[in-house]
Order: C-alpha cells, then sequence, then structure tokens
C-alpha cells in the first residue's frame, strides 16, 4: 500500500445559534457551515508502530487529535496495524476554523483506507463525533451543511454561489468554553433565524449576510478579536462574521479584486498566512 496524502480543510460558520445548554454540558446548536479551501495536509503510510510528525512541533503530541483518531480507530477495530503519520498544518490552531477536526477527520478516513478497515460511513461519524463536535461535518459529503445537536447533526444544503473568503486570525487565543459559557441564555434563539437564511439563499443561489450569536460575546472576552473586525471592515470588507468560537473573523466577497485588496491591506498588520488569509469557498471532494 503506497501513502495516501489527502487535504484537511478548514470551515467558517455563516450562520451560528445557540439554542441552550445541554444536560451533558454542550451547547445545542443551529448553524450553517461551509468548507474553506485552506487546508492542512495529512499523509500517512505504511509503517509497524504508529508515529506523527508535524509542521508545528508543538503539535507532536498524544493530544493532537490525528493521534487520538488513529488510537480511537485502533482500539475500536482490534487492529495493530501502525502508520506514520505526517501533518502539514496551513490552518491556524485554536482559531474557530475547525482545523482540529478538520484534521481528525482525514485521519480517520486515510487510516479506514491505508488499514482497509472499509468502516461505513455512519461508524465513522459516531467515531467522528466522540472525538470533537465539529469532526462529523468533516466526514460530511458536502461542502456546506446545516449543523445541529451539539455539531454531529447534518443535513447536507446545495452548493452555494462561490465567494472569496478574507480572513484575519487576531494573536489572543479565545477558549471555546469560555465563549459558550459567557453567552447569557437571554441570547439563546430557536434557530429560526438559521432557517430565514437558508429560505433566503433560495437554494444557493444567493449568499446572505453572516451573523453568529457568539460574536458580542468573544468580541468582549478578546479585544483584539474586537481590532481584527474593525480592520477587515476598513480593508473593505462587509459581509462579516466571527467563525464558530473564533477568534477568527472573515469578510465574504462575491468579487476576486476587492477580496485581493483587503487581504494586501490587512497584510500591512496581519502576516499573510499566519495572521491574514486570502480563501475561498471549497468543497469536501477537492481533498
Ligand atoms: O467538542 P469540542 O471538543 O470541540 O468542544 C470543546 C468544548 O466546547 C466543550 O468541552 C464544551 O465546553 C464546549 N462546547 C459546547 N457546545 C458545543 C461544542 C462545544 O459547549 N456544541
Amino acid at each position: 500500500m503506497p501513502s495516501i496524502s489527502i487535504l484537511a480543510p478548514a470551515k467558517i460558520n455563516l450562520t451560528l445559534e445557540v439554542l441552550g445548554r445541554r444536560p451533558d454540558g454542550f451547547h445545542a446548536l443551529r448553524s450553517v457551515m461551509q468548507v474553506i479551501a485552506l487546508a492542512d495536509r495529512l499523509t500517512v503510510e505504511p509503517a509497524d508502530t504508529l508515529t506523527l510528525t508535524c509542521s508545528l512541533p508543538e503539535l507532536e503530541s498524544a493530544q493532537n487529535l490525528v493521534w487520538r483518531a488513529a488510537e480511537l480507530l485502533r482500539r475500536e477495530t482490534g487492529t495493530a496495524a501502525g502508520a506514520m503519520m505526517n501533518l502539514q498544518k496551513a490552518i491556524p490552531v485554536a482559531a474557530g476554523l475547525g482545523g482540529g477536526s478538520s484534521d481528525a477527520a482525514s485521519a480517520l478516513l486515510a487510516l479506514d483506507r491505508l488499514w482497509d478497515l472499509r468502516l461505513p460511513r455512519g461508524r465513522l461519524l459516531e467515531l467522528g463525533a466522540r472525538l470533537g463536535s465539529d469532526v462529523p461535518f468533516f466526514l460530511g459529503e458536502t461542502g456546506c451543511a446545516l449543523v445541529e445537536g451539539r455539531g454531529e447533526l447534518l443535513s447536507p444544503l446545495p452548493d452555494l454561489a462561490p465567494r472569496w473568503v478574507v480572513l484575519v486570525r487576531p494573536p489572543q487565543p479565545l477558549s471555546t468554553a469560555a465563549v459558550f459559557g459567557a453567552l447569557p441564555p437571554a441570547r439563546w434563539s430557536d434557530g429560526a433565524r438559521t432557517g430565514a437564511w437558508i429560505a433566503a439563499s433560495e437554494g444557493g443561489r444567493h449568499v446572505p449576510p453572516p451573523f453568529n450569536d457568539l460574536e458580542p460575546v468573544a468580541l468582549e472576552l478578546a479585544p483584539a478579536a474586537r481590532a481584527a473586525r474593525d480592520a477587515l471592515r476598513a480593508a473593505g470588507g462587509e459581509a462579516l462574521a466571527l467563525s464558530g468560537t473564533g477568534p477568527t473573523v472573515f469578510a465574504l466577497f462575491e468579487e476576486e479584486a476587492p477580496a485581493r485588496v483587503a487581504f494586501a491591506r490587512l497584510g500591512e498588520r496581519y502576516a499573510p498566512g499566519k495572521g491574514a488569509f486570502l480563501s475561498r469557498f471549497g468543497s469536501l471532494t477537492e481533498a
């Protein structure tokens, strides 16, 4: 079996509503998630033991979701096979872009093939949900989906009209749990605005303005995220939102030229490829 190399793309949340807190401590969500072209690359090769190397050495640990996905797969299927795994990171870490979750989904898919496990998709989805709330989305088959539950319930949505995406990842970490916890129950909602957003998209022909109910609390917790949002607007971004629990903010552009102008302006303050990113809507099949 030769090596297998797959792309692990990032996601953005085009809508995000929090419906409430569940008995298990997670929050029930209603969100439209969209894959973007910005992607990590995972390569796996046959080996006697399990090893993981990464372009960011600090991610070469047993905490890495790629490593945890491999261990989970070995435990659940009883396979003793090993793999030499290499992860090339392009997606910023802990940014609200689902990078770790996408890496985990890619590990499940790549190792399922490398070890010839042929697990049914339903089983992969179940294992993915145990690794993280966003993992099932990356195991889905569409670049755009309505995501519910704590993130594990997927309804495919039609492909959206293409958009350029300019992202700013401010240099201030934000804890997912802290952002969810800071949202007062008065700001929980019934998910109707996500339903209205999907209806307004008319089968994908339009991309209504994105929104994220976690944005006010995230911007409060991370002033650097507010500064990033202001910078994105000053650079020409109009359709803006926070992605996930942040701290990354993004702007959608119909045309390439203004997206490139915004990206270039932001590059004076946010290092390209580290703090500022130029991307576009992507799909999972490109992976
Ligand atoms: O599932 P994941 O590991 O990404 O979640 C990290 C933390 O974020 C959880 O421990 C929980 O505190 C919070 N979370 C939540 N509701 C979700 C997803 C995550 O409260 N739907």
